[in-house]
């Protein structure tokens, strides 16, 4: 995500529906989904998705605030984000992004469009936060949660990650992380763990290859399904 040592908390940061479809490998079968994109944050996700007909709640703590204060807490992340991704620029490829100033333009692209639809997406977008859902049991089908479990590896424990996880279980039967690298970019300690409990516990779970990296080797998500009964 371009965070790094010097960004001290989580940050609202937002990325595109190709960025995505691409982080969770979307395909035709999951637009017939109902999604719950979990921390959305100022991502256009939400937008692009209903926009081309799909079915998606975002929820993010920081939609309790306007869509100006957000825009202001944006301008924050961005100097921070800018700042730190200069002086780690070798731990990002950049092929796709080529310079940090296409990078923020792309991002900025993303988060303007989140930014119009916000105000007019009614209940596409709910003020909460893990670990605890407004939603019934299995009210959708498909989680996807984008740099938070797994990036603020410092911030959240193991045990915090297994207790978000079993949350968003009990509202859809698969949930997809990405990536499963901490913001420094090493692999995230809580993985090893998360995998061996969930596991153990009758939930299937796997490591994916994603055709997505802009982390150097951040190219994996995970992916967890509750069995069938
Ligand atoms: C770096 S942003 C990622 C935004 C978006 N998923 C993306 O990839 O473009 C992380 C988001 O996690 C949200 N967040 C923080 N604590 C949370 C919690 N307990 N439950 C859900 N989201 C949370 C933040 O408000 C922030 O918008």
């Amino acid at each position: 995500m371009g965070a790094g040592r010097n960004i001290p908390k989580i940050v609202p940061w937002g990325r595109s529906l190709d960025e995505y479809e691409r982080m969770f490998a979307l395909s035709d079968v999951d637009r017939q989904k109902f999604i719950l994109g979990c921390g959305d944050g100022p991502a256009s996700f939400n937008a692009e998705w209903r926009a081309a007909g799909g079915r998606v709640v975002s929820i993010d703590p920081v939609y309790r605030y306007s869509a100006n204060a957000i825009a202001s807490r944006i301008d924050e992340a961005r100097d921070l984000i800018v700042a730190n991704t200069l002086t780690n620029m070798d731990a990002y490829v950049w092929e796709e992004m080529q310079s940090i100033e296409r990078l923020v333009e792309i991002r900025t692209k993303a988060m303007n469009a989140f930014l119009a639809d916000f105000g007019s997406g009614g209940n596409s977008y709910a003020a909460a936060q893990l670990p605890d859902l407004p939603f019934s049991d299995a009210q959708f089908n498909l989680v996807l949660c984008s740099h938070f479990l797994f990036t603020y590896s410092e911030l959240i424990s193991t045990q915090m990650h297994l207790t978000f996880l079993r949350e968003v279980l009990r509202v859809a039967g698969e949930v997809r992380v990405f990536p499963i690298l901490d913001m420094d970019g090493g692999p995230s300690p809580h993985v090893e763990p998360v995998y061996d409990s969930l596991t153990s516990e009758g939930f299937e779970i796997s490591v994916e290859r994603v055709p997505y990296e802009y982390q150097k080797g951040g190219n994996e998500m995970l992916r967890v399904r509750s069995r069938r009964p």
